[in-house]
């Protein structure tokens, strides 16, 4: 067989497992009894700490990220491996599919804690933003080598799981993701 035939299969393999181990993943994470670590962290270090890991990649993309993360501690009350998770997924679309700036943004606003990831995009329609957070669901059909449409599915359940709020606004070619939380600790 062709070598290349042979790279075609084994990186469908690859695809494969990555999908097989996504969707076995949400189908765990949307189960009844899907156990959270609920704990009571600093906020503002969590995320810090969350974007770290992504320097390199940004780096790589030519992309400075615009981060806007107060001093003073956000206390909240979290499962902070699912916060990681959340903002792994939506930071690496970001790098996936952002046309240009990325800006980054923690605040609290009375007992909300909002963050905001937000990127520049081309060519997206309204309709297709609602339909984001989907199973499966890829704006661009047409793009290959990209994922299997299950990161923003698997970052609502996550956040549903720990009473937070995940949505999108798109304007003036700009899509933000906003994750919000209740805080009762200030
Ligand atoms: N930050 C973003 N900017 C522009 N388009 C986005 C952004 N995030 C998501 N999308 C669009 O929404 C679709 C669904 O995103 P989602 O993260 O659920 O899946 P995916 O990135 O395709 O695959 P996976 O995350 O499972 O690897 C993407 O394919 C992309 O078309
Ligand atoms: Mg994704």
């Amino acid at each position: 067989m062709k070598k290349e035939y042979i790279e075609t299969i084994k990186n469908s393999a690859g695809r494969l497992k990555i999908l097989l181990e996504d969707f076995f993943e949400l189908s765990i994470i949307e189960q009844a009894d899907y156990p959270l670590k609920m704990e009571i962290v600093k906020f503002n270090s969590l995320i810090i700490e969350a974007l770290f890991g992504f320097y390199e990649e940004f780096n790589r993309r030519n992309i400075e990220p615009e981060i806007h993360i107060p001093d003073n501690d956000i206390m909240i009350m979290v499962d902070p491996s699912a916060v990681k998770r959340v903002v792994e997924n939506l930071v690496i679309n970001t790098i996936r599919y952002s046309t240009g700036d990325v800006t980054i943004h923690l605040r609290r606003i009375n007992s909300v804690v909002q963050l905001k990831i937000s990127n520049s995009v081309h060519q997206l329609s309204k309709q297709e933003v609602n339909l984001m957070f989907d199973r499966f669901y890829k704006a661009d059909q047409t793009r290959t080598g990209s994922g299997t449409g299950l990161g923003l599915s698997i970052a609502k359940s996550l956040m549903e799981k720990m009473d937070g709020i995940i949505y999108a606004e798109l304007k003036d070619n700009q899509l933000t993701m906003i994750c919000e939380w209740e805080s009762k600790y200030s």
